[in-house]
């Protein structure tokens, strides 16, 4: 039996002396040590063997054993130093590579307009007041005195939800909300999101922005909402404005205007931007209609108030000269970038 021993130990020396890498090693112990390896086989034959010698045949077996084991975990470890250290070289990261670029975060432009809007209306004494995308028609239209049968409700400007939920179609909704829940005076801006189901195209997109202001007191005439409109745009332009009003129909307000402000671009001369006419369209305004200010639980004989909405994509527009309202919602960075 010792030969077999000595047998097994020259079988392995000679395989491990044909190993390659640290995977055969593996290999070469598990096939040598293995449940069903030589090293094992041995063990059933000390029963045969005579008592006197079985300790030192054990011994002989067990020594084996540790011997396989240790030269394998010598060679092991040998080559996965080696193959460590071969596989960091390969990886090594080329620490010549120019970094990747990291863009400075900063307001969307819609934000920045916006922002500028706020700060501005605030000193003017305006407080700023929400209301919900989601609204019913009572608010979006029915209060506001939209006619029963009035073609704005018409499923082809609103995104209904239910028969009486939608998606606001402009922030008048607001002025409803806030005359409910507060008394005059009432000084508020309302910015926020409208939604209306129109062909989204250069000019006008199913998504988009507006500012509403509603001034509430006794005594605010269409005087107060001319000059107020007038500081407002002007403070925002950061230069005298020049506006004209053109009488205008909105069933909320009596009576009602269409702001225009001198072409942003040719300033009154005549270009491809304002269609030839030198002033551009901003939004719409009015004096707030008897009936509206009765829905808010306003006595009309008492107060008067002025509203105004205007869209912030194009106030942004005219400001910085764009001529795409869908590069608002691209999130293209080559855009966005350049505010
Ligand atoms: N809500 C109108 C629209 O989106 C704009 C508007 C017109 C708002 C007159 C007003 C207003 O507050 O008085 O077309």
């Amino acid at each position: 039996m010792e030969k077999e021993v000595s047998e097994v130990k020259a079988a392995f020396k000679e395989e491990l002396s044909t190993v390659k890498n640290s995977k055969d090693v593996e290999r070469l112990k598990v096939l040598y040590l293995g449940k069903r390896g030589p090293v094992q086989a041995l063990i059933p034959r000390l029963g045969k063997a005579p008592v006197s010698e079985r300790p030192h045949l054990g011994k002989l077996i067990n020594d084996l054993k540790e011997e396989i084991a240790s030269l394998c975990d010598a060679a092991l470890s040998g080559y996965e130093e080696a193959e460590l250290s071969k596989r960091l070289n390969s990886e090594a990261i080329d620490i010549t590579l120019p970094g990747r670029r990291r863009y400075e975060g900063r307001k969307h432009p819609l934000t920045q307009i916006l922002d500028e809007c706020i700060s501005i209306l605030g000193s003017m004494g305006f407080s700023v007041q929400y209301a919900p995308d989601i609204d019913t028609d009572y608010y979006n239209y029915e209060a506001l005195n939209f006619p029963a049968n009035h073609p704005a409700r018409d499923m082809q400007d609103t995104f209904y939800l239910t028969d009486s939920l939608l998606l606001r179609s402009h922030t008048s909704n607001t002025q409803i909300h806030v005359m409910e829940n507060h008394s005059p005076p009432i000084r508020i801006i309302a910015p926020g999101s409208s939604f209306r189901n129109e062909n989204i195209s250069a000019r006008s997109h199913v998504f988009f922005h507006q500012i509403e202001a509603l001034h509430i007191d006794q005594g605010v005439s269409f005087a107060d909402l001319l000059s107020t409109l007038n500081e407002f745009l002007s403070r925002l332009f950061k230069k005298e404005m020049e506006t004209r009003f053109r009488p205008s129909y909105f069933p909320f307000v009596e009576p009602g205007v269409e702001p225009d402000i001198r072409c942003t671009v040719c300033e009154g001369a005549g270009c491809p931007l304002c269609k030839q006419t030198g002033w551009l369209e901003i939004g719409g305004a009015g004096m707030v209609h008897p009936n509206v200010l009765e829905k808010g639980g306003i006595d009309p004989e008492r107060y008067s108030g002025y509203a105004w909405g205007l869209g912030i994509e194009r106030l942004a527009m005219l400001r910085w000269n764009i001529r795409d309202i869908r590069l608002f919602f691209e999130n293209d960075m080559r855009f966005l970038a350049q505010f």
